[in-house]
């Protein structure tokens, strides 16, 4: 019996790294079709025109570093979206934060909103949680008034941004929407090719 038990849960344990492994395979395979089309030199950027803030929630440093790209190309302020109880990443929190989702209770968030009066375009970026737009995110966008400005939105993640985009555009209140762009989880050999993607994105603005 004990036999029995075993090699089902080795056989499990095979089917389950198999898959992962193909999905791992697929998504590398993908990201470098994708980012193909911007390797070779490094590609200078416009200045945008007027004042530009970045807003941006981070909770592992992914989207952090995409902002921070995109600040030393522009020259813009930075804002960091900060909640008021650290999000604990316990072995279950993956499952918290889409419940968190589910019932649309988002965290509270510490510091006083930025102050958009001053700016003329404003990238907002986040993690995708879960084919979506991360809770923190939401609750900041619940607060903010996007009125006359031009806002640019991007996301991080591992792979699929789901529907991040579209619900993003409808919580975005009073935005006129600008491009937005998608940025994967990539190794260190891609850094070149990833600020000349950012570089054509502000370019395409
Ligand atoms: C709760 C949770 C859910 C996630 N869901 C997705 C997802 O649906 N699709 C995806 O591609 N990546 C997903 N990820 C991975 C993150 O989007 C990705 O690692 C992102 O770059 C993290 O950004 P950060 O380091 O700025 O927090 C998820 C991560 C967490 C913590």
């Amino acid at each position: 019996m004990l036999k029995i038990v075993l090699s089902v849960l080795l056989l499990a344990l095979f089917v389950g790294l198999s898959i992962g492994g193909i999905h791992l395979y697929k998504v590398a395979k993908r990201n470098a079709q994708e980012m193909a089309q911007f390797e070779g030199e490094k590609e200078s950027v416009r200045p945008l025109p007027g004042k530009t803030l970045i807003v941006y929630y981070s909770l592992s440093g992914h989207t952090k570093d995409i902002a921070e790209r995109i600040q030393k190309m522009t020259n813009a302020d930075l804002y960091e979206i900060k909640t008021a109880e650290k999000i604990n990443q316990t072995p279950w929190f993956y499952l918290t934060l889409r419940k968190q989702l589910k019932d649309k209770s988002y965290p509270k968030l510490s510091g006083k909103l930025p102050d958009f009066s001053r700016y003329d375009t404003v990238f907002v970026g986040a993690p995708v949680w879960w084919y979506t737009v991360a809770t923190p995110m939401r609750a900041f966008l619940q607060q903010a008034d996007f009125a006359g400005k031009k806002v640019v939105p991007f996301s991080t993640q591992g792979s699929n941004f789901g529907t991040y985009f579209e619900d993003f555009a409808q919580m975005a209140q009073n935005a006129k929407l600008q491009k937005s762009a998608a940025f994967n989880n990539l190794p260190d050999k891609y850094n070149q090719a990833v600020d000349n993607k950012i570089a054509r994105w502000i370019n395409s603005l």
